[in-house]
This record gives C-alpha cells, sequence and structure tokens, in this order.
C-alpha cells in the first residue's frame, strides 16, 4: 500500500458540510462522507496529513458498523467508488477506501456519550465531586480505572464552541421518554459489545461517542462509529490506573507538539516526518489490531 495523503476534497457537489477531519456531501435523500488525512490535536487542525489515516478510520467505521448490525441498524450503504454518481467519476482513485455513501437520516441533536473507565473531563469532574456528569461513583476511584458500569453521558450537538453534558432526563424531555431510553439502551450496548472484543484484542476502549438519527420514524446509527477520533483507545500493555495511559494513536503527535514550545493557538507548527511516519504506522496498527485485516 502506496502512502496516499489527501488533505481537502473539492468534488462536484453540494456540500453538507466540512468538519475537522471529514467532508460531507449532499446527494439528497443520500450522504457521501469522504474522510480525509487531517489531523486535529489540542483542538487545533494540524498543518500536514497522516497518510492513510482517512482510510484507516474509514475501514474501521465499517468494521464496527457490521459488527454492531444487530444491536442496531445504521446509515451504511456502500464503500464501492463504483456506487458513486457520475459527476465524481474523475475522482474515484481519491475517494477509493476513504468515502462513504450513507443514507441521510434526520439528525438527532446529541453526541451519545459512552465512558467505561474515568478518564479526561470524567476524571476531573469525579475529584471535585464524585460524579461524572452528574452520575454519582463510588468513593476512591482513581484516574484511568474501569467503571463499575458503562455510563452514558451525553452532550448537546453544539452549532458553535463547546458541546454542553446534559443528562438523559433532559434528553428524554427534548424527545420524550421512549426514545431518549432507546438512545441510552443503545449507546451502552454498542459500547459494551465493541469494548469487550477490543480488550481481546489489545486495546481498550475508555469512552467514545455516537450520534443517531431517524429514518422514517426508525432509529439507526450514523456518522463515523469507534474510530480514533471518536473514541479513547489505549493499548492493554501501557494501561495502568493512577495515571493517563498514552493516547493510541496521538501520542507521538501530542509529545512532539508539547515539547515544541508551540502556545496552542493557530497556526500550528509543522511536524517532523518521523512524527508523521510513526503516527501513521500506529493508525494501522489500530486497524490491524482491532479487526485483523490489513489496510486496503
Ligand atoms: N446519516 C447521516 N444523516 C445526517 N447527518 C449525518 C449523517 N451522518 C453524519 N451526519 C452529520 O454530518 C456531519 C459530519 O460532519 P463532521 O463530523 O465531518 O463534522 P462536524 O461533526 O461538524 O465537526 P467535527 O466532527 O470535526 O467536530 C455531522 O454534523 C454529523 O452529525
Ligand atoms: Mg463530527
Amino acid at each position: 500500500m502506496p502512502d496516499d495523503i489527501v488533505l481537502h476534497t473539492n468534488l462536484p457537489l453540494p456540500r453538507f458540510g466540512v468538519g475537522k477531519v471529514r467532508d460531507t456531501y449532499d446527494l439528497g435523500d443520500r450522504l457521501l462522507m469522504v474522510t480525509t488525512d487531517r489531523i486535529s490535536a489540542f483542538d487545533c487542525i494540524l498543518p500536514n496529513g497522516i497518510p492513510n489515516k482517512g482510510k484507516v478510520l474509514t475501514q474501521l467505521s465499517v468494521f464496527w458498523f457490521d459488527y454492531t448490525k444487530d444491536l442496531l441498524p445504521n446509515h451504511l450503504i456502500s464503500t464501492d467508488v463504483a456506487d458513486l454518481p457520475e459527476e465524481v467519476a474523475a475522482f474515484r482513485a481519491q475517494l477509493a477506501g476513504r468515502s462513504m455513501l450513507v443514507r441521510k437520516a434526520e439528525r438527532l441533536n446529541f453526541e451519545c456519550v459512552v465512558r467505561g473507565y474515568l478518564a479526561g473531563s470524567g476524571w476531573l469532574e469525579y475529584q471535585q465531586k464524585g460524579s461524572v456528569c452528574g452520575v454519582p461513583l463510588p468513593v476512591g476511584l482513581r484516574q484511568s480505572d474501569e467503571l463499575p458500569e458503562p455510563i452514558f453521558t451525553p452532550t448537546t450537538k453544539a452549532e458553535q464552541g463547546h458541546d454542553l453534558g446534559i443528562t438523559l432526563e433532559e434528553v428524554k424531555n427534548q424527545v420524550g421518554e421512549d426514545l431518549g431510553q432507546a438512545l441510552a439502551d443503545a449507546s451502552i450496548a454498542i459500547y459494551r459489545a465493541a469494548a469487550t472484543y477490543a480488550r481481546d484484542r489489545g486495546i481498550i476502549i475508555a469512552d467514545t461517542k455516537m450520534e443517531f438519527g431517524l429514518l422514517g420514524g426508525e432509529l439507526i446509527l450514523i456518522d463515523e462509529l469507534l474510530t480514533p477520533d471518536s473514541s479513547r483507545f489505549w493499548a492493554l500493555g501501557e494501561y495502568e490506573p493512577g495515571i493517563s495511559p498514552p493516547s493510541f494513536d496521538k501520542q507521538y503527535v501530542r509529545d512532539w507538539l508539547e515539547k515544541s514550545g508551540w502556545n496552542k493557538q493557530p497556526p500550528a507548527p509543522q511536524l517532523p516526518a518521523e512524527v508523521i511516519a510513526g503516527t501513521s504506522a500506529r493508525y494501522q496498527e489500530a486497524l490491524e489490531w482491532l479487526t485483523g485485516q490489513p489496510l486496503r
């Protein structure tokens, strides 16, 4: 597999949105989601791409959509570039392996976060209040400890600024008791299945974020699923309670940026070639460990 970097796309299709990492195009009742090789750290998009990162994220999402399809249907239609509209036929080489054709749903405006371990903002809140997003937890937990049960800690999906944590009760007030409970139940069931599977393959999924939508009244999973961009992955061999284990994929980048003296305001500095190569290898390793498949 030769190195392949796609930083931006400019397809002759109406745009649906441009995120930090993905370019999404509107095909009416379907969307074309293209995952580029952009990478962000400390909330800033870095100037360099990570070779093959978009393909790894796409292949992982597709793997998980298949793995979880009996728990909940999802939006995936095809990753075959032959199924893309004629207008983008000339772009097939650029899109191969990194594009998903999906069913456009009516998005539910929550980030459905599930946490199985005490990390990040959850650890900060626990130290102050003994809870995470309002969910009370036993005393005496250490940083990165596994929680007694995975917990559902949704946030709003803010158009601008940071997403705000909300309780399951508030979700239910917005979408109704049944749908709110269905979101929590599906999120936890999918996290449990994936985390159990991943742990056997040497990766801890400490937490993850899912998005859901409605299609013809049916609840489906949308967006990306259980990728390093939407989840906190730790290598089992590097895991230790009481510390913050290294991020499986972004640690080289974060360590180098910390040492570079960068003030964490945009623009971020250019990354050295060995940091880019090491990070690319780490993404590929995540794919191979989790799926047992090589990068395609
Ligand atoms: N099947 C779907 N139907 C409708 N909307 C979808 C579907 N799948 C994903 N989306 C939405 O499409 C957008 C994809 O954009 P993307 O994730 O690249 O950007 P973002 O979430 O706005 O920004 P970022 O993730 O970089 O913070 C998201 O808003 C997501 O909620
Ligand atoms: Mg997103």
